[in-house]
């Protein structure tokens, strides 16, 4: 048994609690929010209960007011509180403070390098990064970065752990923003953003493009084993023609900044790039939240 700390209990702290709670360890959660400390045990009971399994794990998870009781005696602590560097400066300073001098600490920075978060630290060995996916409980992949100073054994004891609560760690070998997945995510967007601002198409249009063409292989088949599928003569032609043409922009999509200043933010407004009417903003998140359940029961099957 691991003693696991969790500092956040938002969206993504309370599903990275679920995790280590599930698989039987020992996990203490914090937040600055008296409201989200509070309402931890539920969302991850209702969790569980949506994915078949009993509620009882959740109630495991020790709640702690203050941070430096729920690191004091931990051996790995996993930050997840907002996506602001100040934020994330101070909690690791708190943490360096509190919890033993041999526990791991890991920010889930969505985008920002371990160099930037832990800059202000003194023990930078032993800090590093876990980029969960959202939701954390549902989704098998943690991108395990190194920074600059973080000791490779770090790493190689933060990958055991996760593989040992069933999750699908890799190791990022350098410590570049937005690790893997994020910048193959918003690779993507920049793109699908792009042929909108230039009238190439509807926005409708893009998210169906993708929806029944390549998004229905890639969770059995990655870009690179395509390429390698489809042969390298072919990617190299169809990359030789095409690369150029693509965006390079570097600032965010015009049309987006348009829905912006109109205070257009997406489904929490009713309008984005899509419109949302009433209750199909839900209907999706159903949807989804139904897709990845079924898919990580198939995974436990
Ligand atoms: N939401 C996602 O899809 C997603 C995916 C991967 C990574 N992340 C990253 O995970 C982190 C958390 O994101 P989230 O979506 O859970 O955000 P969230 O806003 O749902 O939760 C953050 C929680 O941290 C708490 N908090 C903030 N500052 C704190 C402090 N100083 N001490 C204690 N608690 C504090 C807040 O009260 C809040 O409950 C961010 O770095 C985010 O970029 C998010």
């Amino acid at each position: 048994m691991v003693r696991i700390a969790v500092i956040g209990a938002g969206l993504m702290g309370h599903g990275i609690a679920q995790v280590f709670a599930q698989a039987g360890h020992d996990v203490a959660i914090h937040d600055q929010s008296a409201q989200a400390l509070a309402t931890a045990h539920e969302r991850v009971a209702q969790n569980l209960r949506v994915m078949g399994l009993p509620p009882d794990a959740a109630g495991r998870i020790r709640l702690r007011d203050r941070l430096e009781d729920a690191v004091s005696d931990a051996e790995v602590v996993f930050e997840a509180a907002f996506e602001d560097l100040a934020v994330k400066r101070g909690v690791f300073a708190r943490i360096e403070e509190s919890a033993p001098p041999s526990a791991l600490v890991a920010t889930n920075t969505s985008v920002m390098t371990i160099g930037d978060v832990t800059a202000l630290s003194r023990t930078r060995e032993r800090m590093l990064g876990t980029h969960w996916w959202n939701p954390p409980h549902l989704i098998p992949l943690v991108e395990v970065v190194q920074g600059d100073r973080t000791d490779p054994k770090a790493v190689e004891r933060m990958l055991a752990l996760l593989r040992e609560v069933g999750k699908s760690p890799v190791h990022v070998r350098r410590d570049v923003p937005g690790f893997v997945g994020n910048r193959l995510q918003h690779a993507l967007w920049r793109e699908a953003l792009a042929l909108v601002d230039e009238g190439v198409c509807d926005p409708e249009t893009v998210d169906q493009v993708v929806k029944t063409s390549f998004g229905l292989r890639l969770s059995m088949l990655g870009p690179i084993e395509n390429a390698d599928l489809v042969g390298l003569d072919l990617t190299r032609a169809i990359h030789a023609y095409l690369l150029p043409h693509l965006s390079r922009a570097e600032a965010p999509s015009r049309t987006m900044e348009g829905h912006i200043e109109k205070g257009e933010l997406g489904m929490k407004t009713g309008q984005g790039m899509r419109e949302w009417p009433p209750g199909t903003a839900d209907a999706v998140r159903s949807a989804l939240a139904a897709h990845l359940v079924a898919l990580e029961a198939g995974r436990r099957a």
